[in-house]
């Protein structure tokens, strides 16, 4: 089958199509034909590991450690990226009956990676759905990845109806995923973001945009019950005047001094900072698909490039232009 492999870490040129071993699913597996997956963080950041010091990297250096042998020290193990995907099963192993060939499916293979490829393999009970008929393969290869996450996180900070938040980095995948969720919940929510991005965050239903380019959230008089920070720009001390009395800091990404800051502040009944790592589980994978099927939750595709368009594709994602995500048209 055709699938975009690298062999070495760097620019987004050492992505070329190849020709690989078409998967063969296991007994309990699904082989899904692949007709959109999604550039994201994971995979510039699968493609860029062997060359991203540990300083640039969002997370504490045991995380960039354990990250780089996961990845390959020197050039990747796994030689396909793509994390998430949307696609119709193609086979099924014998011990399947949750699918049949045919169906819509979309599903997050994560750290598997595998998705740049004309079919990809999945656990019948992994992180797997049927796709609602009422979204494009491309929306909904957009939902895994940032759902998830959001979804996860969101659900360990027991967010109550009109509690105030902040997003910080409300326009990636993530964030944009939060803003809906925490919509949801009924929080009143803010989301910061780059200039050309803040009709995309008013559109996903954030009750306030700021322009993080232009204006310090930390500076205003609003104060939140909860303020996230999805690349950890901020600090827990320039947030604490714009935080309530219990109110709580919540970096995505961090690094060894949140985790001591809280390991202390846990310690008090004032502010506190919450550290927490996304753990989805198949159910999550129904959950998100109950939302799309009542018009809850939204994927957004800001531009397509079909597969072997996969360079420019990189180049894109990279240059900031985005509203919203970056597709391949696989099939
Ligand atoms: N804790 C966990 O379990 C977990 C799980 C997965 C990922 N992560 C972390 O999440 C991060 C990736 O998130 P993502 O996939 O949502 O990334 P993304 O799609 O690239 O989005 C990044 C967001 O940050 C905003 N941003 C860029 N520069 C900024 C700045 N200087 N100040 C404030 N905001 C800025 C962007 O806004 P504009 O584009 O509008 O400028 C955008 O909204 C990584 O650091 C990763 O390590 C953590």
């Amino acid at each position: 089958m055709k699938a975009i492999v690298y062999t070495e870490y760097g620019s987004p040129d050492v992505l070329h199509m190849g020709e690989v071993a078409k998967p063969i699913p296991k007994e309990n597996e699904v082989l899904v034909k692949v007709h959109a997956t999604t550039v994201s963080y994971g995979s510039l950041a699968a493609r860029t590991f062997g060359k991203m010091p540990p300083h640039e990297f969002n997370m504490p250096f045991l995380f960039w450690f354990g990250a780089r042998i996961a990845f390959g020290w020197n050039k990747p193990k796994n030689p396909i990226l793509g994390i998430e995907f949307s696609g119709v099963v193609e086979a099924v192993g014998q011990a399947v009956t949750t699918y049949k060939p045919g169906e819509a499916v979309f599903g997050y293979r994560g750290q598997g990676m595998a998705c740049f490829a004309e079919y990809v393999t999945m656990p019948a009970d992994g992180l797997l759905a049927h796709k609602p008929d009422t979204v494009s393969h491309a929306e909904a290869a957009t939902i895994p990845y940032g759902a998830l996450t959001a979804l996860t996180l969101l659900r360990r900070l027991n967010l109550q109806p009109g509690q105030k938040v902040l997003i910080h980095g409300a326009s990636g995948a993530i964030g944009s995923f939060m803003v809906q969720i925490a919509k949801q919940m009924g929080a009143e929510v803010t989301g910061t973001c780059g200039t050309r991005r803040m009709d995309f965050v008013k559109a996903l239903g954030a009750d306030r945009v700021i322009d993080y380019s232009r204006e310090d959230f930390t500076q205003h008089s609003t104060k939140y019950d909860l303020i996230i920070d999805v690349l950890g720009r901020s600090s827990f001390n320039q947030c604490k005047r714009v935080l309530t009395p219990k109110g709580i800091y919540f970096p995505v990404s961090f690094k060894f001094t949140e985790v001591r800051q809280m390991l202390w502040t846990s310690r008090f009944g004032g502010q506190k900072v919450f550290l927490g790592l996304s753990d989805e589980k198949p159910a999550d994978m129904q959950t998100l698909k109950s939302m799309i099927e009542a018009g809850t939750l939204k994927g957004y595709v800001d531009r397509t490039f079909p597969l072997e368009q996969v360079v420019e594709a990189h180049r894109y994602y990279e240059s900031g232009q985005r509203s919203g995500n970056v597709i391949l048209t696989v099939a």
